[in-house]
């Protein structure tokens, strides 16, 4: 039978505490990884409570670190963790970021520098820090979270989009200088079900109309889910997928196969 099997891996997974994160540590943790998982959340919180219940679940191992990804004394406290916890890292999936959006005139350049820390920076210190431990056995996997937005954009994505596209050239860049024992991969979500989206819905005066007009536009009709993106990821990290570096994925459910004007 042909299956995904991850066991007895360790992931490191950013941003845990909601949305796409949770989704990914738990497909993982499913797939048999121990999960090191982060967010600026306190470890009492919602979010950190349901990842801990996640994990406990699944059948494995949970560590979480409260933190600042932008920081890189940060940084270096997750890898410590995860390697006196774990021993090891062979996954990194480096997901935690948030949407900074405004137009681009409007954008300061203190939102510029915030956005660019958080959903660029971060992603390639992070990845540095693990390289070490990714390449020790030859079979290390990175990968990092994009969006659609990297793709095409709307009037006030920016400077979000900026970062996400730019974070394709890092996939290629860390794929091409860090193979053979590392593959890195790019993901990039389109609409996903999260809370953050959720909200995004309910800030207009119907919001089941307009979420079933953003459903409307999808081939596949459903938004995509967290675990979906989850999928992915663990086929990424698999050794079923040891042809794969250097390139973004699309998970959209076709919504960019449709014109806009449709
Ligand atoms: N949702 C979508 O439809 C969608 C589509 C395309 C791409 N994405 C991408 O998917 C990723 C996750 O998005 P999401 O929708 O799941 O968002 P979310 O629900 O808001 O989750 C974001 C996660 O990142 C963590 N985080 C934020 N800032 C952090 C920081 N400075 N240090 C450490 N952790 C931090 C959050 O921790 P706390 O909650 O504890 O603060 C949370 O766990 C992002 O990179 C996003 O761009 C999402």
């Amino acid at each position: 039978m042909l299956a995904i099997n991850l066991k007895g891996k360790t992931a490191l997974v950013t941003g845990v505490s909601s949305g796409v994160g949770l989704g990914i540590a738990k497909i993982l943790a499913r797939a048999g990884c121990n999960i090191s998982g982060c967010g600026t959340s306190a470890e009492n919180s919602e979010g950190v409570v349901t990842f801990f219940k996640t994990i406990k679940e699944e059948g494995t191992q949970a560590l979480y670190t409260k933190l600042d990804i932008t920081s890189k004394l940060d940084q270096e406290l997750l890898v410590n963790k995860t390697i006196a916890a774990f021993e090891k890292i062979d996954i990194l999936v480096s997901n935690a970021g948030v949407n900074v959006f405004e137009g681009a005139e409007r954008c300061s350049e203190k939102q510029w520098d915030f956005n660019m820390d958080l959903n660029l920076k971060a992603h390639w210190g992070l990845s540095r820090l693990c390289k070490p431990y990714l390449e020790l056995n030859g079979t290390g996997v990175i990968v990092l979270m994009t969006s659609n937005h990297s793709n095409y954009t709307i009037p006030g994505c920016f400077p979000y989009n900026v970062a996400k596209t730019a974070i394709k050239g890092l996939v290629q860049s860390l794929a091409i200088e860090w193979g053979p024992k590392i593959r890195t991969v790019g993901i990039a979500p389109g609409f996903i079900e999260t809370p953050g989206n959720q909200k995004w819905f309910d800030s207009f005066p119907d919001a089941e109309a307009e979420r079933q007009k953003t459903i409307d536009l999808h081939p596949v009709k459903k938004l995509g889910t967290t675990e979906e993106v989850g999928q992915f990821c663990a086929f990424l990290a698999s050794d079923l997928a040891t042809f794969i570096t250097g390139t973004t994925y699309l998970i959209d459910g076709g919504r960019s196969a449709l014109m806009q004007d449709t």
